[in-house]
């Protein structure tokens, strides 16, 4: 009875009301000031074929030239036929803010004519990111980690109208579950409305028929019920029909970035004309530190633990259907399975700990030569002074001779008289 009520989850205590201001209600402040002065980082990377716009959204994105010419040469000499991973590092400021944003373009994807594992780079690219923050993380000095982790990846789909190609769904299959996908319609002022609103249509069933599984935008992020409305709101539009300029035009008297054709202007920064705002509003406004958490606590967490599962077990296993085992089979097998992780785990601390160990030894050392040196420089400078002490001995001696021969008197001499006057 006693271990039941030891069990028993303690009570939750209610919150005392402090008599006067004590302070505490001003750390939220403290970390607002910690996180501004630390500043942000944010990774995202953009799929699709050549020539769907891509830079031309993130530019419009980010209300900045993030490819400059040097960085980012235009299509026509990024004519890759295997696909490369590139990566531009550029640091934005709004109001005091800064955010580094790296974003991650993928030259070369589904232009061979055999594009059969194209997306292996960009996965490889992913798992690395990934590999390198779980190192970063056991390494003794922790305290400040550069999160280079893909955030978010916008998935750019070909306006055919067609629905999706093998390409998207076998890339889209493999890389859903290692990041947060966004699709995006691209160039969608290429269609009509009603040519929009099916596409749309016929994406969605085909993303469920094909089991990709697409970021989900939580709807509870913020408190305000017309804030939860309107993001209710800009959910339903995913897939995003986005329309990227960077250009900016005139209607009505009114400057926006849009797109000018003969028979009007496609205003990119209107809901009506397409969902750009939305996407934005999404990525950018309300979603980025869930974008952050989710790749944190869902796709690196799942990295992690295939990592350190000693058997391994891939995303296929995970995915599995459920196998008609024995079930005292299975448990033997699963705490088998535990067994291995447990002892992997083991092994991954133990060498995390020689790892501090040998760190600690090679910092004692170090300071131990430093001691040495300090010590030999202290004492060559104590015989140089010595040697420049006895130098000036011996000058003064030589010229305590001179004088003395000089004036047939010794200083003993001269001090005797005195001595025997005080006497007298
Ligand atoms: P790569 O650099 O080859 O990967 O191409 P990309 O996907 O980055 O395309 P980019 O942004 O260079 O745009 C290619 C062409 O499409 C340019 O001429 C753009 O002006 C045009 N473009 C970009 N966005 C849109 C859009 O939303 N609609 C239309 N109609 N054209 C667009």
């Amino acid at each position: 009875r006693q271990a039941k009520e030891s069990q028993k989850p303690a009570k939750r205590q209610k919150p005392m009301e402090m008599a006067g201001y004590v302070g505490f209600a001003n750390l939220p402040n403290q970390v607002y000031r910690k996180a501004v002065k630390r500043g942000f980082e944010f990774t995202l990377m953009v799929v699709g074929a050549s020539g769907l716009g891509k830079s031309t959204l993130v530019n419009s994105l980010f209300l900045a030239d993030i490819y400059n010419a040097e960085q980012y040469p235009g299509p026509s000499l990024r004519a890759k036929k295997t696909v490369a991973v590139e990566e531009t590092k550029v640091v934005l400021k709004e109001n005091g803010v800064n955010l580094t944003l790296t974003v991650v373009d993928t030259p070369g994807f589904g232009d061979a004519i055999d594009n059969s594992n194209c997306w292996a780079p960009i996965l490889e690219y992913v798992e690395s990111k990934y590999e390198e923050y779980l190192t970063a993380e056991s390494r003794v000095q922790r305290s400040t980690i550069s999160d280079g982790r893909v955030h978010c990846c916008l998935y750019f789909i070909a306006p055919s109208g067609h629905g999706l190609q093998p390409l998207d769904i076998a890339c889209m299959q493999s890389l859903c579950d290692k990041l947060n996908l966004v699709p995006v319609l691209a160039k969608s002022d290429t269609m009509t409305p009603d040519e929009v609103y099916l596409f749309k249509k016929q994406l969605l069933n085909e993303f469920a028929k094909h089991n990709i599984k697409l970021y989900d935008f939580p709807a509870t992020l913020e408190d305000a019920a017309e804030e939860c409305k309107t993001s209710q709101h800009l959910r339903s539009r995913v897939p995003f029909a986005v329309v990227g300029a960077n250009t900016i035009v005139e209607i009505e008297g009114r400057k926006v970035r849009g797109r000018h054709y003969p028979w009007g202007v496609v205003d990119v920064e209107n809901l009506a004309h397409c969902d750009f705002v939305a996407l934005r509003n999404m990525v950018i406004r309300t979603h980025l530190q869930d974008l952050k958490d989710v790749t944190n606590n869902v796709h690196y967490e799942n990295y992690r633990c295939r990592k350190l599962s000693a058997l391994g077990l891939a995303e296929g296993q995970a995915r599995s259907p459920p196998s008609n085992k024995n079930p005292l089979a299975q448990m033997e097998e699963e705490k088998y399975e535990h067994e291995q992780r447990v002892k992997q785990m083991e092994a991954e601390m133990e060498h995390v700990f020689e790892m501090k160990v040998k760190e600690k030894v090679q910092k004692l050392k170090d300071s131990e030569l430093e001691m040495t040196r300090r010590h030999e420089e202290r004492k060559q400078a104590l015989d140089l002074q010595f040697i420049e002490l006895d130098e000036k001995r011996r000058e003064f001696e030589r010229e305590k001779k001179e004088w003395e021969d000089l004036n047939h008197v010794t200083l003993e001499q001269l001090k005797r008289p005195s001595l025997s006057a005080d006497s007298s």
